[in-house]
């Protein structure tokens, strides 16, 4: 049994979440903002670590079968992926990946499709690339999204050569079905589409099943770019390191070509020990966790539910991260953040972080203890009083 009531204290510990709160307006604001978790990691994870610091050097170091070992263990046992050692290709972050993938796969004037809204990254590595965002944006019956398909295959023409797939789905936390996403399979396959698929937040599933996009079928196995990692599932944010999936051979090359020319191969140290510690041994830890997200989740939503009918939220399915519709305050971008820091004292990322249509919307962080659950539901509340005075 594990305690996620109690959480070290962050405070002075260079946490961009807590000691760079002060960009909202103050140092005294609750942060639940950025995606890392309040929660001490796994024990298994910082014996490992001590291990390590002991032997005392930590010189040019190379990634053994124990680390490929324990990612196709994990693959197997938590999501039913078959994937050989050189299937995998360590890099020190999915954003890293998003970009080299677009380096490799598209030329500058190319179209990359995107569900909308989504995590900030997949628009500026599209841009930064010199290629073109399309969007199709995800229909949202009361907050709960679904693809637009005719929308989505509309929008297709000579020039896409991606989609840029994020599952589960950050920020409205669906879990994508597995109709869902057969039926974006075939079009993605009729099209002739490599997909990307960002998967970082695979673990953290509060209800429904993760689908892995590359098992759905043969055609998705030799035509996807897996993106996963232990750092969402284990608290690893800094650690820096996700594993990308590659399983056709050529695709693998191109990818990795792109990476060597850039230098980003090799691994600190460090990196080893802590995947190995997390997946062959913190099972156990992220269940017990998922279940105490489940509980914020329930209290956030009933709280709103019962107490702000000025915002709607859905329960997420997956993720650890709220998305909170709050259109009826009239409020937009730096507007509603100004609102949610002064009136309310909370830190929360903005929706425009997602898609500039987004801007009325809140993200907040539910990796932390009730406790800062219930404080955060109360400053909302307070603070959104003073606006039906
Ligand atoms: C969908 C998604 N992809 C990627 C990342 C970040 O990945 P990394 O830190 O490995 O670059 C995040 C972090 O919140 C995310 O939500």
């Amino acid at each position: 049994m594990y305690n996620f009531d109690v959480v070290p204290n962050r405070k002075g510990t260079n946490s961009i979440k807590w000691d760079r709160v002060s960009q909202f307006g103050g140092d005294h604001l609750l942060p639940m903002w950025i995606a890392d978790m309040d929660f001490a990691v796994a024990p298994a994870i910082v014996e490992a670590l001590h291990k390590k610091a002991d032997q005392a050097v930590f010189g040019y170091t190379f990634l053994s079968d124990d680390y490929y070992n324990a990612v196709i263990h994990w693959m197997k046992t938590r999501h039913n992926f078959d994937v050989a050692k050189e299937e995998i290709v360590y890099i020190p972050g999915v954003v890293p990946a998003l970009d080299f993938a677009v380096q490799a796969f598209c030329q500058p004037g190319d179209d990359v499709l995107v569900e909308v809204p989504v995590y900030g990254p997949f628009y500026s590595m599209i841009k930064k690339n010199g290629c073109n965002i399309i969007e199709t944006p995800l229909k949202n019956d009361n907050e709960y999204y679904t693809f637009d398909f005719e929308d989505l295959e509309r929008k297709i023409t000579d020039k896409t050569k991606i989609f840029m797939l994020c599952s589960p789905h950050n920020p409205s936390g669906r879990v994508w079905k597995r109709e869902e996403l057969e039926q974006l399979a075939a079009i993605c396959e009729k099209h002739n589409l490599l997909v990307v698929s960002d998967e970082i937040h695979n673990d953290l599933i509060v209800e429904g099943e993760h689908i892995v996009f590359a098992t759905l079928n043969e055609w998705t196995a030799a035509h996807t770019i897996t993106c996963t990692a232990p750092t969402k599932t284990f608290n690893l944010a800094s650690v820096l390191v996700s594993n990308i999936i590659i399983k056709d051979e050529e695709l693998r090359k191109q990818f990795k070509d792109r990476m060597a020319a850039a230098h980003t191969s090799s691994a600190s140290c460090f990196v080893e020990p802590i995947l190995v510690a997390a997946y062959n041994e913190g099972a156990a830890w992220l269940d017990e966790l998922m279940v105490y997200v489940k509980g914020n989740r329930d209290y956030l939503c009933d709280f709103i539910a019962k107490n702000i009918p000025e915002i709607t939220v859905q329960p997420m399915e997956g993720t650890y991260l709220a998305w909170l519709n709050c259109e009826k305050l009239g409020m937009h971008g730096d507007e509603l953040k100004a609102f949610i820091a002064q009136k309310c004292g909370l830190a929360m990322n903005n929706g425009s972080f997602f898609g500039e249509k987004w801007d009325g919307y809140c993200r907040m962080n539910l990796a932390c203890t009730r406790e800062t659950v219930k404080k955060g539901c109360e400053l909302l509340l307070e603070g959104i009083k003073t606006l039906r005075k």
